[in-house]
């Protein structure tokens, strides 16, 4: 199957394309990762590009979110996990004891598969981040960035007279866009999602991926997904996660039209996973 052909208007050959003319924005560099005795990731490099989208793809268990969770160091909230390697962000080490990590998670920010909306206003649950950081000097900033973030997450026409009801009360799609703005309204560089669409229909998920493409114009983001077509859609970098290791990375149109792993090749056919 080819996943690239059948959306010829994506991915276009030479817009923002040159992986390797990228700056990096987060490295990976020997990254293993533990629950205990049990080793769940073994010595993972990998190059985030800046403002591209890079897929990581792979069976159930292979280690996807924990690498994820790893680049903005929510397995720390683990009991008994542990990160050894190096991860760097703008080429500063995210687990040196000098790094304040809620600053971290304002800059690498995360949403999740489940939308998960607080229970309080749609305005609220946009705010709360550019509150608790103290990123607003008044009422007035605060709707400003309320109303752009919201704009930005592609929601704001939806829910623009409806401002004050609560977040819970959308649809599945309006949540996870919710959730979007909610990371985008402290301003981070980096959006980690984690199978973000996989709680939504068909419709959503298009949103969705649309928003993503639109997203990548100013942020770097790193998503995991299940399904191959959406890796294909949205990313710019694949890279193929095994038990614990990648076994393949790279721009995303040579993983999916020409794998040089047979492992890759079946695993993107459906063979396994
Ligand atoms: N909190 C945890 N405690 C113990 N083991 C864990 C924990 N989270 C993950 N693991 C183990 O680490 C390995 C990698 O899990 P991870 O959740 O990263 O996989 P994944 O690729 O995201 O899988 P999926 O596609 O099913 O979400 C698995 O063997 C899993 O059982
Ligand atoms: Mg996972």
């Amino acid at each position: 199957m080819n996943y690239v052909s059948e959306h010829p208007q994506d991915n276009t050959p030479g817009v923002n394309m040159n992986l390797s003319a990228q700056p990096i924005k987060m490295r990976g560099e020997k990254v293993s990762v533990f629950y205990g005795a049990k080793q769940a990731l073994f010595g993972v490099d990998l190059d985030i590009p800046e403002k591209m989208v890079t897929a990581l793809i792979g069976p159930s268990g292979c280690g996807k979110s924990t690498f994820l969770r790893s680049l903005n160091r929510m397995n720390d909230t683990i009991e008994g996990c542990r990160v050894e390697g190096k991860i760097t962000l703008d080429n500063e080490d995210i687990y040196d004891p000098k790094i304040d990590v809620v600053e971290l998670r304002a800059r690498v920010g995360m949403v999740f598969q489940k939308p998960n909306p607080f229970p309080k206003s749609i305005f609220d649950n946009v705010a709360y981040g550019p509150r608790i950081h103290g990123l607003v000097k008044d009422r007035t900033d605060l709707e400003e960035t309320v109303i752009t973030s919201l704009k930005k997450a592609s929601l704001y026409e939806e829910v623009k007279d409806r401002l004050h009801d609560a977040g819970t009360g959308l649809s599945g799609g309006q949540q996870q866009r919710l959730c979007i703005a909610r990371a985008i309204a402290v301003s981070p560089e980096v959006i980690l999602m984690d199978e973000p669409c996989s709680a939504l229909d068909p419709i959503a998920t298009a949103k969705i991926e649309e928003l993503i493409d639109e997203l990548r114009q100013n942020y770097t983001i790193a998503i995991v997904t299940h399904s191959m077509q959406q890796a294909a859609r949205v990313s710019q970098k694949t890279a193929f996660f095994h038990l614990g290791n990648i076994v393949e990375e790279g721009e995303t149109e040579a993983i999916f039209t020409a794998p040089k792993e047979k492992r890759t090749q079946d695993y993107i056919t459906g063979r396994f996973g």
